[in-house]
């Protein structure tokens, strides 16, 4: 599958060593979390087109670059808020769009229940940041509501994916480009990937109970 990277950097083993050990307290996973995302980011932006520029040094004239495209992450509420604050360091003129969906516990399929895209005017490249690729069911509903805003480029940044949801969302949005810094083994009985981290938004948001 071309279109999926999985990112394969020293840190990212250490930082997700970090974010799968239970005894990780939330201030933890959530600096974990935004490192991860900071060195995926990396990766998902390499091919961003840029124009340049003209710009002065203190000394000289010189050439600059801009990112081209009009850019828009799309945090899926919770845990992909958790991934937010790295990906606008890197890209801090990006639009931010929230999407909210939730997976039943029972079906596992998931649950929209907060969109404010407008009509209209969508970004070029859109980002959907969601630490967590299980199913694929979240994904691919992402994917369906991005491409009826008009998006024409879409990537995903995860932390940890299963295949089982890799090989779903690669069917159904072949040019979907996926970046995740861990392909895990499988999926258990009641969807969660093993080994995994447990479920992100708990841990990020500390309501794990
Ligand atoms: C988790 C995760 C993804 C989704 C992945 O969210 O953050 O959004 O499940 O599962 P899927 O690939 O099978 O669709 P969850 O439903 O637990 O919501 P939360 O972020 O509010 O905890």
């Amino acid at each position: 599958m071309n279109n999926v990277h999985q990112i394969d950097h020293p840190l990212i083993r250490c930082h997700l060593s970090t974010v799968r050990n239970k005894e990780t307290p939330p201030k933890e996973f959530r600096a974990a979390v935004r490192q991860l995302t900071f060195i995926a980011g990396i990766e998902a932006t390499r091919d961003l087109a840029t124009v340049t520029t003209e710009i002065e040094t203190p000394i000289q004239k010189c050439q600059g670059y801009e990112v081209e495209q009009s850019f828009g992450l799309v945090p899926i509420l919770r845990a992909g808020v958790g991934m937010v604050d790295s990906m606008l360091e890197l890209v801090p003129d990006a639009q931010v769009w929230h999407l909210g969906l939730y997976r039943d516990e029972k079906t596992a399929q998931p649950v929209g229940y907060y969109n404010k895209l407008p009509a209209g005017k969508p970004v070029e490249m859109a980002f959907i940041l969601d630490p967590m690729l299980a199913t694929g069911g979240s994904v691919c509903m992402t994917c369906e509501t991005l491409k009826t805003w008009g998006v024409e480029k879409i990537k995903m940044i995860s932390i940890i994916a299963a295949p089982e949801g890799i090989h779903r969302v690669s069917t159904e949005f072949p040019d979907l480009e996926i970046y995740t810094c861990v392909i895990d083994d499988h999926l258990n009985e009641n969807k969660f990937i093993v080994p995994g981290l447990g479920d992100a938004g708990d841990r990020i948001f500390n309501t794990n109970g």
